[in-house]
């Protein structure tokens, strides 16, 4: 189209989003580069292998490798796409700070790539003002590229079918920059929402915040009912059986992964650290593994106990370990139990990781971390924490 070579080119490709949101462009006719810093990730996609897991991915990746999906780690293909899609991460540094700037960096240096009629799309999740930075940035350009703010709002491992599925929020200053979004977008989906910029900025900080405030009040309140002898699984099924407004009262769990806590602070850090139910909610969700030990060390003499830790992905199905919760139990226990031990199916490169059976064989009590549904199975005589309900209700704990 209009002298490129690709429709599209997704900068920061290769990633958790980048990748999934390529390939659903590319199985519906487009012809998508995959822009990335990472090598490995590039070799990885260029042989037609995902990097990491994502439900419904490997086959198209397979299909359509070096024929409508080109992955690469030169900048200069910048040049060569109709849309440029920005999806590079947005991190928070080791004091829980922000990083705001690495976006408009990043999109400062592809500047001399850029080229006149583009359209510039920001995908990663922002901290917000940063739609209108960058905005400045193409302006001090000169070049005329249409500008927008489409986040994404999938669920890791669930991309490929929620991409076709859920609305997309396309955000603009002009009203070209949205038109062409939202045509880019409609290959995906039937459904776009306009915002403004700075409506749209908030509203994906917003949904990730609300989500984490939601489970946060989930593991309180099993915190609440373990204090009292209670079972919180069993209380929840209770409130929520044929009663739609409790319907959505989430079980106890690790609420971690690479954003719900980062776009929480992202969130407080904008509002002057005003943020009374979010920083809370960190708290909570923060200090559930602290509960779990102290809960244990009451039961229990954990010096001279040996701890098996079931899944150290940040969630089920996934070998995603971006601020896992499942290491912060593992390093906490590692101070007051006799040993621990930890094994998960699909996380590879940890090499404390041991094969599930001999975790089973070797261990006196076991704690599921990450609810993988083969943990459901398993039929063993050792005493098993289960806080997030996976195979029933009674935590064990
Ligand atoms: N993971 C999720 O479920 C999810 C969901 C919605 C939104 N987001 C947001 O999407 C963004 C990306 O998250 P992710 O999980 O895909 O991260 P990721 O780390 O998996 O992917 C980012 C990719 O960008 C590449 N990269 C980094 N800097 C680059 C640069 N300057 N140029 C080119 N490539 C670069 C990295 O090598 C990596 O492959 C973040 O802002 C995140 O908050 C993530």
């Amino acid at each position: 189209m209009d002298g490129f070579s690709y429709d599209a080119v997704l900068v920061g490709g290769c990633g958790h989003v980048g990748l999934p949101l390529g390939l659903a462009f590319a199985k519906n006719g487009m012809r998508v580069a995959l822009y990335d810093i990472s090598a490995d990730a590039v070799e990885h996609v260029s042989r037609g292998e995902m990097p990491f897991m994502e439900e419904g991915a490997d086959r198209i990746l397979k299909e359509l490798a070096g024929k409508r999906i080109f992955a690469t780690t030169n900048p200069q293909v910048v040049s060569e796409a109709g849309s440029v899609i920005v999806i590079i991460g947005t991190p928070v540094d080791e004091h829980q700070n922000p990083e705001p700037h690495k976006v408009v960096d990043a999109v400062r240096e592809l500047g001399r790539y850029l080229r006149p009629n583009q359209l510039l799309v920001l995908r990663s999740t922002i901290y917000p003002g940063t739609t209108a930075l960058i905005e400045a940035v193409i302006d001090d350009l000169g070049l005329d590229i249409d500008i927008a703010f489409c986040p994404e709002r999938i669920a890791e491992g669930r991309a490929i079918q929620e991409l076709f599925e859920l609305p997309q929020i396309v955000s603009s200053r002009t009203q070209k920059g949205f038109d062409r979004a939202s045509e880019l977008f409609s290959l995906l989906t039937a459904k776009v929402v306009r915002l403004t910029p700075e409506e749209a900025e908030l509203a994906k900080l917003f949904t990730n915040t609300w989500r984490y405030i939601k489970f946060a009040t989930a593991n309180q309140l099993f915190m609440i009912a373990e204090n009292f002898g209670l079972d919180y699984e069993t209380i929840r099924r209770g409130v929520s059986e044929d009663y739609p407004r409790a319907a959505d009262l989430p079980s106890a769990g690790f609420a971690a992964g690479p954003c719900l806590l980062k776009d929480t602070l992202q969130l407080a850090a904008f509002n002057n650290n005003e943020f009374i139910l979010g920083q809370a909610a960190i708290n909570v969700n923060e200090g559930l593994p602290y509960f779990i030990v102290s809960k244990l060390a009451r039961k229990h003499k954990l010096g001279s106990l040996k701890i098996g830790i079931l899944g150290m992905a940040f969630k089920g199905e996934s070998d995603d370990t971006r601020s896992s919760l499942a290491y912060k139990l593992k390093r906490v226990l590692r101070y007051r139990a006799g040993e621990v031990f930890t094994t998960d199916p699909y996380i590879e490169g940890d090499p404390d990781l041991l094969p599930l059976e001999e975790v089973l064989e070797n261990s006196d009590l076991l704690i599921i971390a990450s609810p993988h549904q083969i943990y459901r199975e398993i039929v063993t005589a050792t005493p098993m924490v289960d806080f997030w309900g996976l195979r029933g209700p009674k935590s064990g704990l």
